[in-house]
C-alpha cells in the first residue's frame, strides 16, 4: 500500500514537471497574446539580460534564461507562433516532427545582441529624461505611481507610410526611385558637366504618395497619450533613473529612444529631510519640556509611532539619535538607516506674574530679578 502511494506521488510529480515545461510561452515572456513583434523583441531583450547566467547567479536563473530563449524562438517566428496559437506546444512538436532540436539559447542571445549591434546604422530616436518628483513617504513605503506621457506614435492606419493604402505609394518617375537626379549643365558651348542633385519631385525619398493617409494627413505619426506605471522601490536612491526602453517618440525614420525618469523626493515633506539612508526631523518643545523632560509621539512617514522620550534637561539644538528609524536600504529594505531628531525650544512670549514669581524663587531664591552686579 505504501509503495503504491509513493509511486502515485512520484507520478504526480512527473506530471507537474511536464506541466511546468509546457508553461505558456506568452507568460514566459511576460506579454499577452496580442503582443506585437516589437513587444516580443523588447520582452526578450529585457528578460534574457536579466537571467543571463553570466550576470544572474540566482538558482533557477539559468532555467529561466533557457525558457525565455525558447519562448522567443517560437514567438518571433510568425509560422511557429501561428501553430502555437492554434495547436499549442503539441502542435509545435508535431510540426517539427521531433527532428529539429531547439536552437542553443546562448546562440539566440548572441545573435540577438550581435545582430542589433550590426544594426547600429539604424538611427535611434531621442531619449527623453524627465525629473519626476514623488513624496518622501512613497520612497519610504514603496509605491506604484501611474503617469502619462504625450508622445508621437506611428499612425496605426498607415503604419507610418503616410499613404491612404499601399497602392497609393508610387515609385517617383522623376528619379526612378533613387531619390537622386543627374543634372547636365552646359559650362561652355558643347561642353557639359554632370552633377547629382536631390530629386525635387519626391524630396529625395524616391517615392510619391498619391493619396495621403486620412488618419494622420500623411504625417505618418500621431499624438498619443500613453499610460505607464512607475514602481518606486522602498528606499529608492535620490536621482535614480528608471528607464522605459523604446517608449520615446516613434517615427518611421528611427527606432524609438527611451523615456527616462529621474526620481527624486519633493523638498520639505512636512519637516522630514533625507540624506541617503538617514532621516532628519525637527521637533519643537516648550521650555518646561526642555527643563523637566517629556514624552511625545512622532508619527513616521508610514504612520507608525516613534516614541520620543527625554528625562532631564534638553538643550536647544540637541540632536537625539534613534537607530534604525531612517530610510529602508534600497537593496535590503528590511533594514533601515538612522533617524536624527533636532530639538528646537520655544520660550513663552509672556509670563504670568505667578509663574514669574515661582521662577524667581526657584532660580534666585527671592521675588525680584537680580541687579546687574549679581548677573
Ligand atoms: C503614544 O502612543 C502610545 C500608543 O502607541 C500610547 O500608549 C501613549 O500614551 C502615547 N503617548 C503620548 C505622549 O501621546
Ligand atoms: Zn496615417
Ligand atoms: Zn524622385
Amino acid at each position: 500500500m505504501s509503495i503504491l502511494s509513493s509511486r502515485l506521488i512520484f507520478l504526480i510529480l512527473l506530471l507537474c514537471a511536464a506541466l511546468v515545461c509546457a508553461a505558456d510561452l506568452y507568460k514566459t515572456l511576460e506579454i499577452d497574446r496580442s503582443a506585437s513583434e516589437q513587444d516580443i523583441k523588447k520582452a526578450y531583450k529585457r528578460l534574457s539580460r536579466k537571467y543571463h547566467p553570466d550576470k544572474n547567479k540566482d538558482p533557477g536563473a539559468e532555467d529561466r534564461f533557457v525558457e525565455v530563449a525558447y519562448a522567443y524562438e517560437v514567438l518571433s517566428d510568425s509560422t511557429k507562433r501561428q501553430i502555437y496559437d492554434r495547436h499549442g506546444e503539441e502542435g509545435l512538436k508535431a510540426h517539427e516532427g521531433g527532428q529539429q532540436p531547439h536552437a542553443n539559447p546562448f546562440d539566440i542571445f548572441s545573435s540577438f545582441f550581435g545582430g542589433s549591434q550590426q544594426q547600429q546604422q539604424v538611427r535611434r530616436g531621442p531619449t527623453s529624461v524627465t525629473e519626476f518628483e514623488v513624496s518622501l513617504a512613497d520612497m519610504y513605503k514603496g509605491a506604484s505611481i501611474d503617469f502619462m506621457i504625450q508622445k508621437r506614435i506611428l499612425c496605426d492606419h498607415c503604419r507610418g507610410t503616410g499613404a491612404a493604402s499601399s497602392s497609393d505609394i508610387h515609385t517617383c518617375s522623376g528619379c526612378g526611385g533613387s531619390g537622386i537626379k543627374l543634372v547636365k549643365q552646359q559650362i561652355f558651348p558643347g561642353m557639359f558637366a554632370q552633377s547629382q542633385m536631390q530629386c525635387n519631385e519626391c524630396g529625395g525619398r524616391g517615392k510619391i504618395i498619391a493619396k495621403p493617409c486620412p488618419h494622420c494627413s500623411g504625417n505618418k505619426v500621431m499624438d498619443h497619450t500613453a499610460h505607464y506605471t512607475l514602481e518606486i522601490g522602498k528606499g529608492m536612491p535620490e536621482g535614480k533613473e528608471v528607464v522605459f526602453e523604446g517608449e520615446g517618440d516613434e517615427s518611421p525614420d528611427w527606432e524609438a529612444g527611451d523615456v527616462v525618469l529621474r526620481v527624486r523626493s519633493k523638498k520639505e515633506q512636512g519637516g522630514w529631510r533625507r540624506k541617503e539612508s538617514s532621516l532628519y526631523w525637527k521637533e519643537t518643545i516648550g521650555v518646561h519640556e526642555a527643563l523637566l523632560g517629556f514624552e511625545r509621539n512622532l508619527t513616521h512617514l508610514d504612520g507608525h509611532i516613534v516614541e520620543l522620550k527625554r528625562k532631564g534637561v534638553t538643550q536647544p539644538g540637541f540632536v537625539q539619535f534613534i537607530p534604525e528609524e531612517g530610510m529602508p536600504f534600497y537593496d535590503q529594505p528590511a533594514y533601515h538607516g538612522d533617524l536624527y531628531i533636532e530639538y528646537n525650544v520655544v520660550l513663552p512670549t509672556e509670563l504670568t506674574s505667578d509663574t514669574r514669581k515661582k521662577l524667581s524663587q526657584a532660580f534666585f531664591g527671592r521675588d525680584h530679578p537680580p541687579g546687574k552686579d549679581e548677573l
